[in-house]
């Protein structure tokens, strides 16, 4: 298999290669590709909370190739981000995915020592989010004080990371706060979680669960399985505590039983069968969740699955044509509201196939710690 994936990560950086000019032309942050061309984010300008996928896959490319081309489109994404510190009003828990991977890929990859500058300001700002009722805010809406979201596991890398920079053990006590309060309200007996829950911001104690975007209450939304299944490998890789990866271990057994046949994930795994309704971001970011877990406890079948997944990947649902900007197909953002994309190509779906390629290539820089 090892040639499929190399073959498959090459023709991604060429067809990157070839399509990222019309981006920087453009001078957007690519949120999605429709017939030939890149469109920007739906909502929110470049403050939208995928902003930082883009330079991500330029960065995964430059580390791939060496190729300035990408690093330079990397650090013009980079600029377009920091100058929303000004703007301030939309940014959220998502500053993790924003920052992290890209002005922190910057310093990681290259040592700039602004860009490292710039990821501790991010979080900061993720800091300034922590309610002491044990959770991080996750989003603005003066009716949404108490909402903490199973994507937020993924965003506590850019605090251990700042511990970790700084010998400030603020941040990482924070994710750990954050990740205990995740693992006590989300992650269900089955091993699914929940996207949404509503806290006392006066106390913490549990509200309700909200749906969110997935198919119903009590549902569970693959890509919030996938933000589960990273996200506690990841918080076991910042911390060595065991609890975490118990807790990625039984979200992605519960993953693995609802792989289709084909390869490919359903936008929830409670949906009905009558629908077709697919999300392939969902399964890249499962793939590299467990292909971590593989290296961490050995498990054949967590490579076993995540090779399903990829295979899916490249078997159905890749468009190397110049058809489209970008490669995956079939990406869709939310079950009930198409409009951020349906069955179309989102970057984030691309930026994490080419993670998963990478680990399986071996090349795989690891933007996230
Ligand atoms: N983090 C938002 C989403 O996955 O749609």
């Amino acid at each position: 298999m090892q040639n499929r994936y190399e073959e498959a990560a090459r023709q991604a950086t060429q067809k990157f290669r070839r399509t990222a000019e019309a981006a920087a032309r453009e001078g957007l942050i690519p949120y999605k590709s429709e017939e030939g061309r890149w469109i920007g984010s739906p909502y929110d300008g470049n403050s939208w909370w995928t902003g930082g996928f883009w330079p991500a896959l330029m960065w995964q490319l430059y580390e791939r190739e060496k190729d300035e081309f990408f690093l330079a489109e990397a650090r013009r994404a980079e600029k377009l981000l920091t100058d929303e510190f000004r703007v301030f009003r939309y940014l959220n828990h998502d500053v993790g995915f924003m920052y992290l991977l890209s002005c922190g890929a910057d310093a990681k990859l290259t040592g700039n020592e602004q860009a490292r500058q710039d990821t501790l300001h991010a979080a900061s700002l993720l800091m300034g989010r922590f309610n002491p009722a044990g959770y991080i805010r996750a989003w603005n809406h003066p009716a949404q004080a108490g909402y903490a979201i199973i994507d937020c596991m993924m965003n506590l890398s850019l605090l251990f990371w700042a511990s970790r920079q700084t010998g400030d053990p603020r941040f990482a006590n924070t994710a750990r706060i954050h990740a205990d309060t995740s693992l006590r309200e989300f992650v269900r007996p089955d091993g699914s979680v929940s996207h949404i829950i509503e806290l006392d911001p006066e106390t913490g104690a549990r509200v309700r669960e909200h749906a969110g975007q997935g198919y119903c209450l009590g549902s569970q939304w693959s890509r919030g399985q996938a933000w589960g299944l990273y996200g506690f490998t990841l918080a076991y890789l910042n911390t060595r505590e065991k609890r975490y990866l118990d807790a990625a271990v039984k979200i992605a057994d519960n993953f693995r039983r609802h792989i289709r046949p084909d390869g490919l994930t359903d936008c929830d795994f409670c949906q009905p069968d009558t629908e077709e309704r697919i999300d392939n971001i969902a399964g890249g970011i499962a793939a590299c969740g467990l292909l971590e877990l593989e290296k961490i406890t050995g498990d054949p079948a967590c490579r076993e699955a995540a090779e399903k997944l990829v295979n899916g990947l490249l078997d159905h649902c890749c468009d190397w044509t110049d058809a489209r900007c970008g490669i995956l197909t079939k990406c869709t953002a939310s079950y009930h509201d198409d409009g951020a994309g349906r069955h179309t190509n989102i970057t984030y779906g691309d930026y994490f196939l080419v993670e998963a390629l990478a680990k399986l290539n071996g090349t795989d820089p690891m933007l996230w710690l």
